[in-house]
């Protein structure tokens, strides 16, 4: 049979494959269809070369659902990279949304004032871990988060270096990007070793990177700091601040040892080495807490957020302990920061996550989801792993159980065959998939998820087998 009429016989297998289980997703069209493949054409020819990963071309979206321009319905589980926590378009966000921007549509918070501003940094100050007053300086994305904290860890400690961990994602601007780390696509090139950004080994206990097991290891991984580096290639009062996720995002959903961040902090305290929480995926309740960092009982000197801060308004936020402030103007600023209509989209994201309770339901669906996949893993040797916390869940795919050796292509081959049968995901790391839903996820639609999940490695497996 041709490539093409494979791919025909797949598309027509996968079709039927999602009426048959289907609740709410429909398929009616090779994926993408004709108009969507329009749009991929046009997009190939006009726009800068990114990290596509799958041509579905969204039309609207609500709640947990997407349909595309061709008419067919998807299940999105992605939530457009962590962004929509309360879904696609939830009416209250709409409305505070429109409102806004009939009223007052940007005004340069740096520079000026308003309340809604003002507001929304009081509410990130007063949900922050840790007693100290805190402050919050607004951005327009995560990486711009990131930056900030960067700097502001050099103007307070007039240290050159910044540490992170092998594997992490921090951004794609060229401070955030001497952390960043998590696929060597990201650094080629760039030359991203001219912002003093060391690395050391993360707490990747499924592959640890000294083949030891936890809790035997005695977090080693943390120890080694002290023991070797800062003994050696790294003296610890040239480090301004570790950046660290606290569970690790694009690197594959790594959820670390629930004493790592105490142990750490503890080898970076007495050294004066600020600790920045970058939460720009997993905070904002995705893990059941405001922030990541709480379910490892430490307090950070700063927490950095975007994404599902705005619900799809673009805007980020760095919050940090407040006498880490600036004591003149003009160190630190931008244009957009704290724009009126996102501030608006954030102020009311937190009335959906409070009226809706969707800390509790992060909590409540992760676990649910997590067991639903711990029952795949059960059926398919080539989950090597279930791993996750609240509703930032991954399956981690291996050539075989016992090497752990990463089966990228079947990965790859898994993704393409659930979006063919209407299931947007996405991967991470070098071998895994990540489920991030919307926070206001419903059993049943984990259930369609997971449903569809199972035929698309099955389809894969007999594509690619284990590889
Ligand atoms: C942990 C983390 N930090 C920073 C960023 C960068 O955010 P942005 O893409 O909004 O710049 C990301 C993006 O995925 C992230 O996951």
């Amino acid at each position: 049979m041709s490539t093409a009429a494979k791919r025909t016989v797949a598309v027509a297998e996968a079709a039927e494959g999602a009426r048959k289980g289907s609740r709410g997703v429909v398929i009616r069209t090779p994926i993408p269809g004709p108009k969507g493949k329009t749009v991929v054409e046009q997009d190939t020819q006009y726009l800068m070369t990114s990290t596509k990963t799958a041509p579905v071309v969204a039309q609207s979206g609500k709640g947990v659902w997407v349909t595309d321009v061709d008419g067919n319905r998807f299940l999105d589980f992605t939530s457009g990279v962590g962004v929509l926590g309360t879904g696609h378009c939830h009416p209250t966000v709409v409305q505070a949304v429109q409102k806004q921007a009939q009223e007052l549509m940007h005004f340069a918070g740096t520079d000026f004032y308003y309340e809604i501003q003002v507001r929304l940094a009081e509410k990130l100050a007063k949900i922050a871990p840790g007693k100290n007053p805190k402050k919050v300086f607004f951005t327009n994305s995560g990486a711009e988060s990131v930056e900030a904290a960067l700097k502001l860890a050099r103007w307070n400690t007039q240290r050159p270096l910044t540490l992170g961990l092998i594997g992490s994602f921090h951004g794609r601007t060229m401070g955030a990007l001497t952390l960043t780390s998590s696929k060597p696509a990201q650094r080629r090139r760039f030359n991203a070793f001219a912002g003093g950004g060391v690395h050391i080994p993360a707490p990747t206990c499924y592959r640890c990177p000294y083949k030891l097991e936890y809790p035997s290891c005695d977090l080693h991984c943390v120890k080694i700091l002290e023991e070797l580096y800062f003994n050696t290639v790294l003296p610890p009062e040239e480090i301004a601040a570790f950046v660290g996720e606290p569970v690790i995002g694009e690197g594959g959903y790594v959820v670390p040892p629930k004493d790592y961040f105490q142990a750490m902090q503890k080898v970076l305290k007495p050294h004066g080495i600020l600790h920045v929480s970058d939460e720009v995926q997993a905070g904002m309740g995705r893990t059941g807490k405001w922030w990541a960092i709480e379910n490892f009982g430490v307090v950070p000197d700063m927490i950095t957020t975007a994404k599902a801060l705005g619900s799809g308004m673009p805007i980020g936020a760095t919050v940090f302990d407040a006498k880490l402030d600036y004591t003149y103007q003009g160190a630190h600023s931008n244009t957009y920061g704290g724009n009126a209509v996102a501030c608006a989209s954030s102020l009311a994201t937190f009335e959906v996550f409070e009226k809706e309770h969707l800390l509790e339901n992060a909590t409540k669906q992760g676990n649910y989801l997590l067991k639903r996949l711990k029952e795949l893993q059960g059926k398919y040797d080539c989950i090597g792993d279930v791993r996750g916390l609240g509703l930032m869940v991954a399956t981690d795919f291996v050539k075989d159980r016992r090497t752990r050796e990463h089966a990228s292509k079947l990965r790859d081959r898994v993704e393409t065959e659930a979006y063919l049968r209407g299931l947007v995901l996405l991967g991470c790391g070098r071998s895994a998939i990540r489920f991030i839903p919307a926070l206001i996820v419903k059993e049943a639609e984990i259930d369609e998820a997971v449903e569809i999940y199972d035929q698309s490695i099955g389809a894969a497996l007999k594509a690619v087998g284990a590889s």
